[in-house]
């Protein structure tokens, strides 16, 4: 037993030293950090799925409030909070060059090259080319077969309120989240509303959920591309796959007037290759265009369209039915509207919409859904009025969360006030205060969809009903641990009242 000791003790310390070599990292930059603890880093409640990543980064972030930036352990690797909006600003904005990917790889054939995850080369070839399905024109021929499709949501809705007498919002919502994406950017009509019809919540247990081969390759960095491994399942990224065959073998190769994401996505495939080269200046690169690349790309359209879509319409019924005054501002200005547009809603009568506007901005203010905005230094780089180099290779993150919720930018920010965002108030706020949809050349390619998306569901919905809490609705939001967007703890329950009784 005792011929064994000395070797267990050396076999303990190396794991020990090789787990707690980087932990000096921002000590020796003068960086301020909270103590890491061994193997995890700063992350452990994360790893154990005891707090949701977007809380921790908000709770470090006020634990250091006269920091400009602090630092952090994701297991080993070196990660640094921004919370300085100058250095967002060179980040995210003014040094893209030196930050232009979020420097998380996994396997390219299963969904690792969408355009999120995507490195800067495949993101610059085919960012130009998605970035068309979101032309003013499209949202308006998109705009009519969108309301069509919320009518059958709004029929859905009402049959469960008429059984349950309220709503568990969430789940409903994302029926109308997948369905909008899935019609709007594939012609896929997925029958969400069908009572027997699960796929909508099947597809969000599969993706939703945080898979353990992140914190692998936060460990172990460059092993999930050498073992051909993804943080997504594989059915995930078969099902996109097969949805990219089917594209080819409908026939969407030809050149179509719609110009929906598959129709452009078949188009890169006729193509073979594709340039990421976005001015004479800058170096050629070809992005080879294959199913597994396209693949990817639907995927995060589904999710970002989907996932973001259904929690956001959540937050802003629950905030509306708390707040009953500006619930009755915003169905004023709705009526409003329509009735100027004899009575008929349109593309152009929702661009009136500005209080809905409002409500947009300001339920995106208190719940960004995501837990933080990431980059990766290209390069070593000094951080604005700062001695700080971080060098290459470093992740750094921004908490929207955090920074929409601090009162130096919005005065008394756990307050529901879409009024902040008016055309008056809103010069008031700081240009990169707002972060929901990120900032700069990797800013969501979404955002004006997401736009519409939400202002179609609300529109339908309160030119009905009103909403309003039941016993059930909870008093305050919670972010659940276990899933990638932040997520309510609690099932958001609200009364649908019939607005002609
Ligand atoms: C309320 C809805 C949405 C929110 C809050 C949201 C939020 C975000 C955020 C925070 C980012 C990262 C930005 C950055 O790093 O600077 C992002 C990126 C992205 N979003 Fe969205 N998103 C939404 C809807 C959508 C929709 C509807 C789509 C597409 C159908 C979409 C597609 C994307 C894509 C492709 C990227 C990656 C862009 C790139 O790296 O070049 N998003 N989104």
């Amino acid at each position: 037993m005792f011929i064994y000791l000395p070797t267990l003790i050396t076999f303990v310390c190396a794991i020990y030293l090789y787990f707690t070599r980087t932990f000096d990292f921002w000590k020796k930059r003068n960086v301020k950090a909270p103590n890491p603890i061994p193997f995890f880093g700063n992350y452990i409640d994360v790893f154990f799925r005891r707090k949701h990543m977007g809380v921790l980064y908000h709770d470090i972030y006020e634990q250091y409030p006269d920091e400009k930036v602090v630092g952090l352990y994701r297991m080993m690797s070196p990660t640094l909070l921004i919370r300085d909006l100058d250095i967002v600003k060179q980040v995210l904005q003014k040094d893209f060059e030196s930050f232009p990917d979020r420097g998380v790889y996994y396997s390219k054939d299963k969904l690792g090259n969408n355009l999120f995850h995507a490195d800067v080369d495949v993101m610059k070839g085919i960012r130009k080319h998605l970035t068309t399905v979101f032309t003013p024109n499209k949202f308006k021929s998109n705009f009519y077969m969108l309301a069509n499709r919320a009518d059958q949501f709004l029929e859905y809705m009402g049959r469960i309120s008429d059984e349950n007498g309220e709503v568990n919002m969430l789940p409903a919502l994302r029926k109308y989240g997948a369905d909008s994406i899935m019609m709007t950017a594939f012609g896929i009509d997925l029958n969400p509303y069908d009572e027997n019809n699960l796929i909508c919540d099947v597809l969000d247990e599969e993706i939703q959920y945080p898979s353990y081969f992140l914190e692998l390759e936060l460990l172990f960095p460059g092993s999930l591309a050498r073992f051909d491994l993804s943080i997504f399942p594989t059915k995930i990224a078969q099902y996109f796959k097969q949805i990219i065959e089917a594209g080819a073998t409908l026939g969407v190769t030809e050149k179509t007037e719609r110009n929906r994401a598959i129709d452009i996505m078949m188009e890169l495939k006729r193509q073979g290759t594709i340039s990421s080269r976005k001015g004479d200046d800058e170096k050629e690169n070809w992005v080879e265009i294959t199913d597994e690349l396209l693949a990817g790309q639907a995927f995060i359209f589904y999710l970002a369209g989907y996932g973001n879509n259904c929690l956001l319409g959540s937050y802003a019924l629950y905030y509306l039915a708390k707040n009953p005054e500006k619930q009755d501002i915003l169905i004023q200005e709705i009526d409003e509207v329509i009735l100027k547009h004899d009575g008929k809603f349109s593309y152009e009568a929702l661009k009136e919409m500005k209080y809905l506007e409002m409500v947009f901005e300001e339920t995106l203010r208190l719940n960004p859904m995501t837990n933080a905005v990431v980059r990766n230094a290209a390069r070593d780089v000094q951080l604005e009025g700062t001695d700080i180099i971080v060098p290459k290779n470093t992740i750094l993150a921004i908490s929207p969360y955090s920074i929409q919720h601090d009162e130096k930018y919005f005065p008394e920010p756990e307050k529901f006030k879409p009024e902040r965002f008016s055309a008056e108030n809103a010069r008031e706020n700081h240009p990169c205060a707002m972060l929901s949809f990120g900032l700069g050349p990797r800013s969501c390619l979404g955002q004006k969809f997401a736009q519409i998306q939400f202002g179609i569901c609300m529109v339908k919905i309160l030119l009905k009903y009103r909403v309003e809490c039941t016993k059930n609705t909870p008093e305050s939001i919670t972010y659940t641990p276990l899933r990638l967007l932040l997520t309510p703890n609690e099932r958001i329950y609200l009364r649908l009242v019939n607005r002609d009784k």
